[in-house]
């Protein structure tokens, strides 16, 4: 099964609308026109329309970092799936940040994967094991379960519109990378092999999975020439316009 590859940018809280935009109209300019690579820009909330605006009559794709489950209501400070259905196509949930510091659970994380996927927006389901899980070698213990708890209930057809991304949170903005073969054996194992035990190996072979954590230029090719690995989840390199972009052109000179 040949999956195109997906690489977002996950920009979390960081730029100015304005500086926001001017990132994303150089990324238009190198990467606007790229095909057979699926290149997603994650800007906060309030930089949508801008950053929207600069992609626009490109390929570039534009997602969110968040969403609630709800459509409508008291929800202060919180932003639905429906608003921004006319905003972008994708949207990350369950970042481990989002975990961490906002008390996210795999039952919100399942209830606003239910809630994008009704949107029509692709969710980037976030998974991964904390510093201690992994010294404690409870890796595939930790991904599995937040796996069977993120796709609770979720149909077959809707599961096929998700991409997931695999976020060692020991790896993220720390500069220590997973090995390839590492990451690759977890995304094969226990995020791939849990989608074919829920839905069957033909859909979990179709899937698209992602790598995140101190994704660089340099290490790119490595994650790349895994067999179970269909792109990344860029955090720090993504706020540079030239390293985002070798990061892309790598990705496509791998899979192309
Ligand atoms: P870094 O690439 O900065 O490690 O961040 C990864 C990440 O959290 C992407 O969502």
């Amino acid at each position: 099964m040949k999956r195109t590859p997906v690489i977002a940018g996950n920009w979390k809280m960081n730029k100015t609308p304005a500086e926001a935009a001017d990132l994303a109209v150089a990324l238009a300019r190198s990467l606007g026109g790229l095909t057979g690579v699926e290149v997603v820009l994650c800007p906060p909330f309030v930089s949508l329309p801008a950053v929207g605006a600069a992609v626009k009559s490109t390929r570039i794709a534009l997602g969110a970092q968040n969403i609630h489950w709800e459509k409508s209501g008291a929800f202060t400070g919180e932003v639905s799936a429906p608003m921004l259905a006319g905003l972008c196509s994708h949207v990350i949930i369950g970042h481990s940040e989002r975990r961490q510091y906002f008390g996210e659970t795999d039952a919100s994380v399942n209830k606003k994967v239910k809630a994008a996927l009704a949107s029509g927006l692709t969710p980037i389901i976030c998974v991964g094991e904390l510093p201690a899980e992994y010294e404690a070698e409870q890796t595939g213990v930790v991904v599995s379960w937040q796996m069977r708890g993120a796709y609770a209930d979720l149909a077959a057809e809707e599961a096929a519109r998700t991409v997931v991304a695999y976020e060692p949170v020991w790896a993220i903005g720390t500069g220590k990378a997973a090995t390839g073969a590492g990451a690759n054996a977890v995304i094969g194992l226990h995020i791939r092999g849990m989608l074919a035990d829920l839905y069957g190996s033909a859909l979990a072979d179709g899937v698209r999975i992602q790598y995140g954590g101190s994704v660089t230029p340099a290490n790119i090719a490595e994650f790349m020439s895994q067999p179970d690995i269909d792109g990344a989840l860029v955090g720090g390199a993504s706020l540079k316009a030239p390293d985002f972009e070798a990061i892309v052109q790598a990705v496509f000179k791998a899979k192309s």
